[in-house]
């Protein structure tokens, strides 16, 4: 398997920006465009609960928002004070990557000691998409 070891560090890196008072759970991504750049994301929650935007699809944003379109890799770690557990992506975050990113991308996992990779497809399997509405 690819060493994600920096892209790892930058998903922790981003974590410690989340902004989360309301849950308390902070979570960091950090997203490789084919070209080598990451662009990472935090959780930023909002009084009105449902405006809260999760970690992945801040990073996925922020690539796409200066011209990436090309991406090989995401990681995603979470946790309340500590990074115990692999938290996966959401629903909606996984909907939201389907769109953009290829379908064997790799979702690497963290939970403080070990690390797991998951194809976004196999996460979201039969996923809505534009060939649905052509
Ligand atoms: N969260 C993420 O940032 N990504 C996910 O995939 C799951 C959940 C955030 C949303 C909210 O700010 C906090 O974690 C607790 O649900």
């Amino acid at each position: 398997m690819t060493d994600y070891t920096q892209l790892i560090e930058k998903a922790i890196e981003a974590r410690e920006r989340s902004y989360s008072p309301y849950s308390n759970f902070k979570v960091g991504a950090s997203l490789l465009c084919n070209n080598g750049k990451i662009y990472t994301g935090c959780n930023v929650e909002n009084s009105a609960y449902s405006e809260c935007i999760c970690a992945e699809r801040v990073a996925l944003s922020k690539a796409v928002s200066e011209g990436e379109c090309e991406f090989l890799a995401m990681a995603v770690v979470g946790g309340k004070s500590e990074i115990v557990d692999f938290v996966y992506p959401c629903g909606a975050c996984r909907q939201f990557l389907s769109e953009l990113c290829p379908p064997k991308m790799e979702i690497i996992l963290y939970n403080g000691k070990d690390t797991k990779s998951e194809a976004l497809d196999g996460l979201l399997p039969c996923s809505f998409s534009k060939s649905n509405i052509k």
